[in-house]
């Protein structure tokens, strides 16, 4: 009989037409962690990658806090995350806030949320290389993180990613076995080659 596991992993594992490097294959983002904790020097890595993304003018438009589970600094966090993101990450062994920098020396950064983006992916694929696997969340009371951070107004709070080994399915709460059953799909009209104009 095919576990809750495979079934969902079925759904999730992304099916590539054409092929891709493994960290693309093989990433998807579940709500179920194992509360395994990740050794510092995993850590250590998975930011060094991020550190490496190209930005615009190598501004670096990104600063990034680490909570640990079981640390008033996560209890703050997590506090910060909506019931429902709640619901699915509370044994995520990581949360990280990620943060654009909007302005610095050189003025207005219109370009730093794109670059924040580009490094929390860097940073995502990375952590898959090493068997880690995350959610990032947006829904979180992002003035009640600022405050908690006392962060400036240059300081955009805009992401927290949950980030940890994969739970066991096969003993998960029935709401996020069905939040998983939902199919994970792609559109398949994303480019086209431009031969005349
Ligand atoms: C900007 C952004 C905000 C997101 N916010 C949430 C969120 O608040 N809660 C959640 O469960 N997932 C959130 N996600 C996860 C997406 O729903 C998920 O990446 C998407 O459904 C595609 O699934 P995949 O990552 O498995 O490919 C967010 C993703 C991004 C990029």
């Amino acid at each position: 009989m095919i576990s809750t596991f495979d079934k969902i992993l079925k759904i999730h594992r992304p099916r590539p037409r054409h092929p891709v490097i493994d960290q693309i294959s093989k990433r998807w983002s579940p709500r179920l962690y194992s509360d395994k904790t990740i050794p510092g020097n995993d850590i250590d890595t998975i930011f060094e990658a991020a550190r490496w993304t190209p930005s615009g003018h190598n501004r670096q438009p990104w600063y990034f806090y680490l909570a640990k589970k079981n640390t008033g600094a996560y209890q703050k966090l997590f506090s910060t995350l909506d019931p429902y993101n709640q619901s699915w990450s509370k044994t995520a062994p990581v949360l990280i806030l990620a943060c654009a920098i909007i302005s610095d020396q050189d003025g207005d950064n219109p370009y730093a949320f794109y670059d924040l983006g580009a490094s929390v992916i860097s940073l995502i694929l990375q952590a898959q290389e090493l068997g880690y696997f995350s959610r990032q969340m947006a829904l979180f009371d992002k003035q009640k993180v600022r405050a908690l951070l006392r962060l400036r107004d240059d300081i955009v709070p805009y992401i927290i990613v949950a980030m940890g080994k994969i739970g066991n399915y096969d003993t998960a709460p029935k709401q996020i076995i069905d939040y998983e059953l939902n199919p994970r799909p792609r559109k398949t009209d994303l480019f086209k080659e431009m031969k005349t104009l």
